[in-house]
Order: C-alpha cells, then structure tokens, then sequence
C-alpha cells in the first residue's frame, strides 16, 4: 500500500525536525513513514508517563524523544555480597536472566556469598596529537609542560581534588614509530564516586589548550611553533585499571545439590571443562561473555550507568591477550571448587542519570546508596551469578527448559490466554517442546472444547 500522498517528497529527508513540536513530529512521520491507519500517537502517547514533571526529566536526557520505551525492572534477592545482603535491581528484556540470577545467588548464599574486592579504580583519558618538530624539544620541555597542564586544569579539578580524586599523573608517549608525528598525553585519573566522564573530558580539553598555548610560548619551540596539532582529546573506555575481582568458592563436596542430575564431582569437572573452552575458543567465550553481560548490563541499566560503556570495556578486556577469551575462570583443586573473574566496571553512583532518573535513584537507594567501588563489587558479583546459572543449565539440563517455561508464558499473553489456559498449557507443556504454531494450536484445542458443550446445548 503506498502510504505517501502523492504531493509528499519522495524520499523521508527532512529540515528542522528538531524545532517541531512533538506533535508536528508525530505527524510527519506518520505522514511519511507510516500507513493511514498507524495510530501512532495513540501508542506513543500510552508510553508517556503521567507525571509530567518526571516526563519532563525523561524528555530531556535524549533528544526529539516521543515517549519512553519500557523495559521490564525487576529485582534478584539473595544476593550475599561481602557478608552483606542486597536485592539487585535488574532492567533487562530477556526472559530468564533475573529468575537466574536470583537462583545462583540463592545458591551461593548457603555456601559463603560472594567475595569481591576492588583492584583499582584508576580511569584514564587521552590527548592526541601531531608534533613534526624536534622529538627532542617535547622530551626536554616535558616536566615543565606537565605542571602547566596541571596548573591551568586546577579550577576544574579542585572539586575533584577536594574529594580525593583528581589527575593521578600524565605520561608522554611517543608513536611515531606507527603513525608519523602522532604523540599521546595518557592521563590517569581518580573519579571517587562518579564515573566521572564529563570531568575527564573537561580536562583533557584543557590540557589541549594548555599544550598549544606551551608549545606557542615556549622558548624552546621558538622553531617549531606552528609544527603541533591537536587531534582530539577524550577518556579513554578502556579502563583495564578500574578492576574489581569476584568469587565463589566451596568444597566440590558442598556442590551437591547444584543439579538432579550429576553428582558434585561430576558437577565441578564438567563446569570446570565449560569455563576452559570459554578459555580457549573466542566462538565460545563471546557467548559465554555475553551471559556475564545479561547480568552486569542489567545492573549498569537499573543504576542509571554507561551500559555502553561497560561492554565496550570488557570485551576489550577479554582480548586483551591478543585472542578474545572468557572473563570467568574456574579450577576444581584439593578438593575445592573456585569460579572467579576480574572484571574492568567504571560506574557512578553519584553525578549523571544516577540521581536524575527516578528508578536509578531508587535502584541505588534499594541498594543502599553505594559508593562506585561497591557497586562495582555488586555488578560483578550479578555479572558472575549470571555465568554461574547458565553454565549449571549448559552442563546439566541444557539452557532450553528454563527458557521454554519463560517463552511459553510469553507466548501465551501474546495469545490472550486467560488465568485457567495459563494453568492447562503449563501442563500440558511440561514434558513437551514449546513453539508458537503448538501453543496457538493447543489453545484453539482448548477453546474449541470449551466451545462445544455449549454447541451441544444449542443443538
Ligand atoms: C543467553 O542470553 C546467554 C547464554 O547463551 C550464555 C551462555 O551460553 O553461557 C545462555
């Protein structure tokens, strides 16, 4: 069907989208993208949120937004972090991740919790930039350069400073060797409780402005004044420094009762074996990765964190090897079981979307208002659960009996199934593989016997 009225251009381009009223918006899209009878303002106005205060805060974290798109938040209780009881806030739409999350941690509740402990918190950013003068000239001048990079970044940093954080130290680097005249101003930084990107970013603008003015001034570049450019100057989302390390540990013995279906020796060396190829085979350990994921970004999300950020990081993280490999590890030795995994997470707790949007604050504040290095101990922690469940599936059951159960439910709201077919179909699926044709089919089987009887009355 075309949907353009023949007066329309031929193509969706548009000037000014950004100046139009929301409503001027939603109609020039259904205008030109959308047939006659998409009511889309009817369905974006039901994702609008009632309070127009709190609509008001959610229309302007992003631009030309219409309405907000929900994505379920739920909570995984049990969690025993560091002898401390939390119940995890988790935004995620994939079915199965907090019921697993919450069953690893129960799990591991009874044999001593989680055990995590922040490496560092070292965050880092950079200026790049192009120098084809004397090499010899930014090596000598080096020190000097440095403490007016530090002076002139001193009114941005002195909030930060007062608070414990601040720049760490700044190195020069030199890359000529890969690219012609490219050098480097690697920076580290302490960002205390937030993520603290706005403030990296802001400095490392200033220590550009400040190494031009230097190298404009300085006498020592009197022949090279005109031989710096910047290229750009931005945090680096690498943070292999920002580290928490996470772990469970118990006697092989105490696994029993992990599944029905092994016993706990068999258990720990088939789960032992499942981390190793994770280890050894980047097909595997980005799958196995990724199900560390469904937890950490779940967890980013609910806090109003950089989810972005987080898995950028961590797959980098995983190859930093020069092959890309599973974050987690396992060993089965003397007798105990250990599943651990170093993790890079930098995250705010105080500053950006944190207190901004309402179920961030209350994430954090179901948290227990944590500081960043304890919430980078209870994401890992989440980030390992998740792991730790879907391998248990992996190895015993395989992951599509828990999934099929979460699928059917799903299947069966989409059908509009009442309370008593949720019953019957749960029934009659439990032994039976789950598709979307067999459940409508077993619905209309249903529905139809329902039907009959009265058919017969009629009759
Ligand atoms: C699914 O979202 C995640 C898993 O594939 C993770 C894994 O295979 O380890 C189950």
């Amino acid at each position: 069907m075309n949907h353009k009225a023949p007066d329309m251009p031929p193509v969706g381009q548009v000037e000014g989208f950004s100046r139009m009223g929301r409503d001027e918006k939603i109609t020039w899209l259904e205008r030109v993208f959308l047939s006659g009878e998409y009511q889309a303002n009817e369905i974006l106005q039901g994702f609008r949120h009632n309070d127009p205060a709190v609509q008001r805060v959610l229309d302007g974290l992003s631009e030309n937004t219409l309405a907000n798109f929900p994505i379920p938040f739920g909570i995984a209780p049990n969690f025993l972090v560091n002898s401390r009881w939390y119940a995890v806030p988790m935004v995620i739409e994939e079915s199965s991740v907090v019921a697993a999350a919450s069953s690893a941690a129960k799990f591991w509740a009874a044999r001593g919790g989680f055990h995590a402990r922040v490496i560092s918190t070292v965050k880092l950013g950079q200026v790049h930039f192009t120098y084809s003068g004397d090499p010899q000239n930014l090596q000598s001048t080096k020190a000097e350069l440095f403490e007016c990079l530090r002076r002139d970044a001193a009114p941005i940093t002195a909030n930060m400073d007062a608070r414990g954080g601040g720049i760490l130290d700044i190195e020069l680097l030199d890359f000529q060797a890969l690219e012609p005249d490219y050098y480097q101003l690697m920076v580290r930084f302490e960002t205390c409780d937030s993520m603290g990107a706005n403030f990296i970013n802001s400095v490392l603008e200033q220590f550009a402005r400040t190494l031009i003015t230097f190298v404009g001034s300085h006498p020592t570049f009197s022949m090279d004044r005109g031989n710096i450019e910047i290229i750009m100057a931005i945090l680096s989302n690498f943070t292999p420094e920002c580290l928490v390390h996470v772990e469970v540990n118990c006697p092989v013995s105490a696994l029993e009762g992990a599944s029905d279906h092994i016993d706990a020796v068999s258990f720990a060396e088939k789960f032992e074996k499942a981390v190793r190829i994770a280890e050894i085979d980047p097909y595997r350990a980005t799958t196995h990765n990724k199900g560390i994921f469904n937890g950490v970004d779940a967890v980013v999300l609910a806090t109003g964190n950089d989810f972005r950020a987080i898995e950028a990081c961590g797959h980098a993280f995983a190859a930093r090897s020069g092959t890309y490999r599973s974050l987690s590890h396992c060993t089965t030795e003397a007798g105990t079981f250990r599943f651990w995994m170093e993790l890079p997470l930098s995250l705010g707790t105080v500053g950006g979307l944190t207190r901004l949007h309402p179920l961030a604050k209350l994430s954090l504040d179901i948290l227990g208002q944590p500081s960043a290095a304890q919430l980078m101990e209870i994401i890992a922690a989440t980030g390992l659960a998740q792991n730790f469940a879907a391998l248990r599936s992996l190895v015993t059951t395989g992951i599509q009996k828990g999934h099929m159960k979460m699928h059917l439910m799903n299947i069966l709201h989409h059908l509009g199934a009442s309370d008593p077919e949720v019953d019957s179909a749960i029934q009659y699926f439990k032994e039976k593989s789950v598709s979307f044709s067999g459940v409508r089919e077993y619905l209309q089987t249903i529905r139809i016997q329902e039907i009959a009887p009265n058919a017969d009355d009629q009759g």
